[in-house]
């Protein structure tokens, strides 16, 4: 049943045969898996539609595949060990036969409230195990599940319910984060003011908060799980029925549904899982995303399960109640393949190497780091440190869209260079392109990232509006996936990623759309208009500078504006998209024709005080010196 390539010279070979016979090399990965009616077609795809099918006809369940399938074999193995956000708090472990039987008991209460295959339910929930019973009971009934970051906000949250139009959400009473209790269900209460669609809230007693209950509609989740059966007769789904939703960033407009659906999604984040961790049998994972990320969907759940895994979840951060949690935690479990963030080796690479040192890491075998570009010294302290010069270092560059990882190492198997993602996974297609959509065949050059031949877990549509997807991703450049990304190839064919190419950042590791946090900005009531632009900051990689013109007649002292500008940002989006810096200004760079000129505002985020090229369209030259006089 193992999937997974032992050699680079495999890997070569296999490569080679995922793009010379794509469809006869995953027709063969697929077969390892429990399917209940066999696919008649292996692919069907045009990317001008875009339309994207693999393994058509072919009928299964997912969690088929990733608990009953296990139960004969290894029922009795630890799937999970669940790690307190307190270093001296109980933690848990649940083994596949218990964690079956949970999603089991929360699929058969999900019924009985009349959810079905094709409703829509939303996960607003912290790091506990009961998120993942959450996941597979909406995957066992056929329910599509639409988890939602639990550090957005309850605006964030409900836009995100209506977009789906979920009947359901299931939340907690609270979370534990550091040293602080978060009430995450009133946040919920909130949400829930201004979506219609929702019947029912489902909720775990994890901080034991006491919250009011809303008696015609919120339910405690170990009521609703008492006396239920064990066992649970799992919804017969098509390959291409959906799997989830997953709301991610672009440029423009509101967050977008990303649709994943079951068979190719199932294929693949298990295989690019085995193969880039280089995963053995016995092997402790440890995957340190949330699952609200596209992260821990296909890396803390999906992947790992799929391959019959053991794994850590972790409730807590990494600095918590000191900064050498990770790897006391990396102790603790004996992990063997640790999976993180840059933007986190880059915060407790400043805390001193006794936080390290103290613990044991002989069990690492692979380090893995994922969400942006890991600059160099990260990349060598991670490398040093964590994995004394002895692990790879797996860089892995994929996005929401992209289901699983696409360019990375397989663990030991590849040579790895600092700062490079590395060499495509089986059955992964990239391309440069110029701006012309040219295909740039030389080394060194920079281009557009994109892929040429689908992979079965490419997103299939945004949720309800398939234009969108195909204006987003498929109309940039005929008949290539359109990343975001602009990337370059090196004489050893190895990528480097060098970053958003639209008006997309990444702050530690999450998506924003500027646009998005404009918006968010211009709901306050000192705003007239705003401009967000990326910077590149010490250990988010990225942070928020936000330019906004304020209403002149509403006299106010600026730091109460500042503040407030912030509040509306955290209660539109959440904490996490905070602006690290606003700066007040009269007015924002226009074209004659009215048009931001973000490109010389994003310099002056950068520190450049002159130098910003042809400006010769610009309506007032002199706001710029105005700008970058009072630029913080
Ligand atoms: O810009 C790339 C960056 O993160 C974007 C995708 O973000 P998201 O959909 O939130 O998924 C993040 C986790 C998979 C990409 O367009 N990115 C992701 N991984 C890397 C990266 N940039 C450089 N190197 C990476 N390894």
């Amino acid at each position: 049943m193992s999937l997974r390539i032992t050699s680079y010279e495999e890997y070569q070979d296999k490569y080679a045969q995922s793009v010379n016979s794509p469809e006869e090399f995953w027709s063969e990965i697929a077969e390892t898996f429990t399917w209940k009616q066999p696919w008649t077609k292996t692919l069907d795809w045009n990317f001008s539609e875009p339309k994207i099918k693999w393994f058509e006809g072919g009928k299964l369940n997912i969690t088929e595949n990733l608990l009953d399938r296990h139960l004969a074999t290894r029922g009795d193995q630890v799937a999970f060990y669940w790690e307190a956000n307190d270093i001296d708090g109980e933690g848990k472990s649940i083994t596949y036969s218990e964690l079956h039987a949970e999603v089991c008991k929360l699929s058969n209460a999900m019924r009985e409230l009349g959810l079905a295959k094709g409703d829509r339910v939303c996960i607003y929930m912290p790091m506990i195990l009961e998120s993942v019973v959450a996941i597979l009971a909406c995957a066992r009934i056929g329910a599509i599940h639409s988890i939602v970051f639990a550090g957005f906000s309850s605006n964030a949250l409900a836009d995100r319910i209506n977009d789906a139009q979920a009947k359901l959400v299931i939340t907690s009473d609270g979370l534990n984060r550091g040293n602080k209790q978060v009430d995450i269900k009133s946040m919920v209460d909130e949400s829930l003011l201004s979506c219609p669609s929702i019947e029912h809230s489902i909720v775990v007693d994890c901080i034991h908060s006491n919250p009011e209950m809303k008696s015609d509609r919120d339910l405690w989740y170990h009521d609703i799980m008492e006396g239920q059966s064990t066992t649970c007769e799992a919804e017969i789904m098509d390959a291409e029925d959906m799997l989830f939703i997953l709301y991610t960033s672009g440029s423009t407009g509101k967050p977008k549904g990303v649709v994943h659906t079951c068979g190719g999604y199932m294929v693949y984040t298990s295989y690019s899982f085995q193969n880039v961790f280089q995963y053995e049998e016995g092997d402790v994972f440890w995957c340190t995303a949330d699952i609200g990320w596209i992260t821990g969907h296909s890396y803390i759940v999906y992947g790992p399960l799929l391959a019959g895994a053991t794994s850590v979840i972790f409730e807590g951060i990494p600095t918590y109640p000191n900064p050498g949690r990770f790897w006391q935690i990396c102790e603790k479990y004996k992990v063997n393949q640790f999976y993180t963030a840059p933007t986190a080796i880059r915060s407790l690479m400043g805390c001193g190497l006794d936080v390290v040192n103290c613990y044991d890491l002989s069990s690492l075998k692979v380090i893995g780091s994922v969400g942006e570009p890991i600059n160099q010294e990260a990349w060598h302290w991670y490398h040093d440190n964590i994995g004394k010069k002895n692990c790879p270092v797996v860089d892995t560059w994929w996005q929401t869209e992209t289901g699983g990882i696409m360019l990375s190492g397989l663990g030991n198997l590849s040579p790895m260079h600092p700062t490079h993602a590395g060499y495509p996974l089986p059955g992964i297609q990239p391309v440069l392109l110029d701006a012309e959509g040219n295909e740039i065949i030389e080394n060194n050059q920079e281009g557009y990232l994109c892929i040429k031949f689908p992979w079965p877990s490419i997103l299939r549509t945004t949720y309800g509006d398939h234009d969108r997807c195909k204006n987003v991703y498929f109309s940039n450049y005929d008949n290539y996936y359109f990343t975001g990304d602009g990337a370059k190839r090196d004489e050893n064919g190895m990528y480097r990623i060098i970053g958003r190419v639209d008006d997309v950042i990444n702050v530690s590791g999450h998506r924003f759309g500027t646009a998005e946090i404009e918006d968010a900005i211009n709901t306050n009531q000192y705003a007239i208009e705003s401009a967000v632009v990326g910077y590149p900051h010490d250990i988010k990689g990225q942070g928020i500078y936000a330019y906004v013109v304020i209403d002149s007649n509403k006299i106010e002292d600026s730091a109460t504006i500042i503040s407030s500008l912030i509040e509306s940002v955290s209660t539109g989006i959440g904490k996490i998209a905070k602006p690290d810096k606003i700066q007040l200004v009269t007015g924002l760079p226009k074209t004659r024709s009215g048009k931001i000129m973000r490109r010389i505002l994003r310099k002056i985020a950068e520190g450049e005080k002159s130098n910003f090229g042809d400006t010769s369209t610009l309506l007032d030259p002199s706001l710029v010196e105005d700008i970058v006089e009072k630029s913080i």
